[in-house]
């Protein structure tokens, strides 16, 4: 610290996100950071806004076949098939480890009933160590022809409105992009009982190898993420903004602390970052400072000056034409 600072000096971080409290605006996404072990020596958890860990089932859950994963210019896709180790496994052997860390930890759950999320969220409420409940509704609905819960919004207010009976813990319900109209799933989730609500998931996408003449995917098609879809997810991000009065998170391609601020400069109060992790496992930590670093140059204290300060009246002249 230089002489002609002192602690008072130092900007607050902290961001109030619906009932929780986050020491910074930045989390981890959900399959991107394990289960926080792995990426131990390179991001501390001590030191992230909070942790979401990979969607878990009531049931283990072996994935897709390989290949399921594949580069592509300014991003990747991915068809893991929400491979995890179930509920109670979970519990007994990942949770300890996690609640000992000081995070939030935040746990992604999935279904394809929506007796399954529920019965998920009965199972993870009054469990000591989870600070909130983050409900994937990327996932299709097995009673409704496999059409996704996240695609319609009755069908998306049912799994938030059984998740809700279910626990006390607050809920974020994430939203997929792959919809026409985001800020009416927003509105319908809220209306059901969400706390938080965060977007984007993965774009829905294709890879495909003229020479074997086959999808790069053994799944065929998967999602898209990083910073290739970071435009449609800030779009998002403003339209759900408009649409809800709960706290929104932000994610979709996150890569520097600049990428992290433009989220919440369209509203988002916290940004969670995924494939980034991949390339630069410490980037976390190099957003937050990142942060910190642009509060000190703009003489913000605190971030509520920032958050949602985007000035959309400002027209570029012919931008009719
Ligand atoms: C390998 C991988 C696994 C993922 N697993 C999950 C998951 O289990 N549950 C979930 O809600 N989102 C999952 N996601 C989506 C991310 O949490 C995030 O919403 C998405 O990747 C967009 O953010 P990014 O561009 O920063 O990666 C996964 C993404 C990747 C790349």
């Amino acid at each position: 610290m230089g002489p002609d600072r002192t602690p008072a000096d130092a900007p607050d971080l902290g961001v109030q996100l619906g009932p929780l409290k986050l020491r910074n605006p930045v989390m981890v996404a959900s399959g991107t950071f394990g289960y926080g072990q792995e990426y131990a020596d390179f991001a501390p958890a001590e030191r992230l806004g909070a942790l979401v860990v990979k969607g878990i089932s009531l049931q283990p859950r072996t994935g897709n076949p390989p290949p399921r994963l594949v580069e592509t210019a300014a991003g990747m896709i991915n068809a893991i098939g929400l491979e995890n180790v179930g509920v109670e496994a979970f519990i007994a052997t990942k949770l300890p480890r996690l609640a000992a860390l000081e995070v939030p930890v935040v746990v992604n759950i999935f279904g394809h009933t929506t007796d399954e999320y529920a019965a998920l969220a009965a199972r993870l409420d009054g469990v000591p160590g989870i600070a909130a409940i983050e409900i994937n509704i990327s996932c299709p609905n097995v009673k409704q022809g496999g059409l996704q819960f996240g695609s319609d919004p009755a069908m998306a207010a049912a799994v938030v409105r059984a998740v809700r009976a279910a626990t006390r813990l607050p809920i974020i319900t994430k939203l997929t992009p792959n919809v026409t109209r985001i800020g009416d799933l927003a509105a319908a989730v809220e209306q059901a009982g969400t706390d938080l609500v965060s977007c984007i998931n993965t774009v829905t996408a294709m890879a495909v190898d003229v020479f074997s003449r086959r999808p790069k995917l053994a799944n065929v098609v998967g999602g898209l993420s990083g910073p290739a879809i970071k435009p449609i997810a800030l779009r998002c991000v403003h339209e759900v903004a408009a649409a809800v009065s709960c706290p929104v998170i932000g994610i979709g391609g996150i890569m520097s602390a600049v990428d992290a601020l433009e989220f919440l400069l369209v509203g988002a109060r916290a940004v969670q970052v995924g494939t980034a992790n991949f390339t630069n496992p410490a980037v976390t930590l190099e957003i937050i400072d990142g942060i910190e670093r642009f509060m000190r140059h703009q003489g913000l204290t605190t971030l509520e000056d920032f958050i949602g300060g985007l000035d959309t009246s400002c027209r570029f002249p012919f931008a009719d034409q």
